[in-house]
C-alpha cells in the first residue's frame, strides 16, 4: 500500500520536495487552523501528519485516525499534542528542537532589550508630532549591562540566552528541575538558584520552560510579588506559563516594571488588560520566525515523518 501524509498547514516547497513521489501528500496550503471535523476527515487513512502548533491532536482525533503512525510537529513545543495518548496508540510524536534555538534566543533578547529601553514607545513617539526637540529626560529606560539575568528553564534555549548574556557582562542565575553540568555552568557563568531567590534577585527574568501541569501559571500573583519592582519579565515559552490577568495587574500597579511577551494564554487573544499598557512589548508568537529557521524546522519535521514511515527511528522524537 502506498503511504499517505497529511500536511495540515502551509509548508515550504523545499521541505515538501523531500517527500518521495511514491508517498501521496494531501496538502492544506493555508495557515489557518482546520476545523476539527475537517482535520479528522482528512486524517482518515493517513500514515503521517505534519502539523503546526495551531493543530490540536488529542485522544479523540487520534482515535479517529487508526492508521496514523507519526505526528511530526513543526515546532519545538508540543503542548498541542496529547503525547501520552499517542504513545498508547503506538503513534510516534516528533518535534523540531535545536534548529530554532539560536533564533528563539535572539528574539528573547529582542524582547528584553525592547522592554528595557522602551523601544516600541520610542518608535511611536518618534513617528508622532510630539517629538519637537532633544529632551534630557525623554523615555528613560533600564540598563541591561552589568545586571542580573534570571533564566527559568535551562534547556537549549535557556542556555543560548545565557551565552548571549556574557556580552552584556551580566550575572546569570538559572532555575531548572535538572541541574546543568558544572563545566557548562562555569562556561556560561550561570549559577543554579531556587525559583524564589532567582525571582527576588533578578533584574530580568526570562522564561524558557515547557508547558506542563507543573509550569502552568508558574508566574502568578505570588511569584510576581516576589520580583523586584524594577524587574522586567520576558516570556518566549508558552503563554499559560504566566497568569496574564495577574501580570496585567503587576504591570499596572508597579509590582514589576515591564514585560516582553511573545506568547499568550489564549492565542491569538491577548488579555484585554494588557493592551492599554505602555510598559509591555507584545509580539504575535514569532520568536522562531526567520526564513532560515522556519525552513530548517519544516525540513526537520518532514525528515522525522519520513524516517518513521520508513520504519526508522525519528531524528528528534519528543522526550
Ligand atoms: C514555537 O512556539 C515552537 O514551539 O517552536
Amino acid at each position: 500500500m502506498p503511504k499517505t501524509v497529511f500536511v495540515s498547514n502551509v509548508l515550504p516547497l523545499e521541505a515538501r520536495d523531500l517527500i518521495p513521489r511514491d508517498i501521496a501528500v494531501d496538502y492544506n496550503a493555508t495557515d489557518t487552523p482546520l476545523p476539527r471535523g475537517e482535520l479528522i476527515a482528512r486524517l482518515r487513512g493517513k500514515d503521517g501528519l505534519i502539523c503546526q502548533i495551531i493543530t490540536t491532536v488529542d485522544d479523540e482525533v487520534l482515535a479517529e485516525a487508526p492508521t496514523l503512525k507519526v505526528v511530526a510537529n513543526v515546532a519545538v513545543g508540543f503542548n498541542n499534542i496529547d503525547v501520552a495518548a499517542a504513545r498508547r496508540r503506538g503513534v510516534v510524536v516528533t518535534h523540531t528542537p535545536d534548529v530554532l534555538t539560536e533564533t528563539t534566543a535572539d528574539f528573547a533578547w529582542a524582547l528584553l532589550m525592547g522592554a528595557a529601553r522602551r523601544l516600541v514607545e520610542a518608535d511611536r513617539f518618534a513617528r508622532s508630532d510630539h517629538w519637537t526637540r532633544w529632551q534630557w529626560d525623554l523615555l528613560w529606560g533600564a540598563d541591561v549591562h552589568g545586571k542580573t539575568l534570571g533564566i527559568v528553564g535551562f534547556g537549549r534555549i535557556g542556555r543560548a540566552v545565557a551565552r548571549r548574556a556574557a556580552g552584556f557582562d551580566m550575572r546569570v542565575l538559572y532555575h531548572d528541575a535538572v541541574r546543568a553540568d558544572p563545566a557548562l555552568e562555569r562556561e556560561l557563568r550561570a549559577t543554579p538558584t531556587d525559583l524564589a531567590a532567582l525571582l527576588g534577585e533578578s533584574d530580568f527574568v526570562t522564561l524558557h520552560v515547557n508547558l506542563t501541569p507543573d509550569t502552568q501559571h508558574l508566574i502568578n500573583e505570588r511569584t510576581l510579588r516576589g520580583m523586584k519592582r524594577s524587574a522586567i519579565l520576558v516570556n518566549a515559552s508558552r503563554g499559560p506559563v504566566v497568569d496574564e490577568a495577574a501580570l496585567a495587574r503587576a504591570l499596572r500597579e508597579g509590582w514589576i516594571a515591564a514585560a516582553g511577551l511573545d506568547v499568550f494564554e489564549e492565542e491569538p487573544r491577548i488579555h484585554p488588560d494588557l493592551l492599554p499598557l505602555a510598559n509591555v512589548v507584545l509580539a504575535p508568537h514569532i520568536a522562531s520566525a526567520s526564513g532560515e529557521t522556519r525552513l530548517a524546522m519544516a525540513t526537520l519535521a518532514v525528515k522525522n515523518c519520513l524516517a518513521v514511515l520508513a520504519g526508522q527511528p525519528p531524528l528528534t522524537p519528543v522526550p
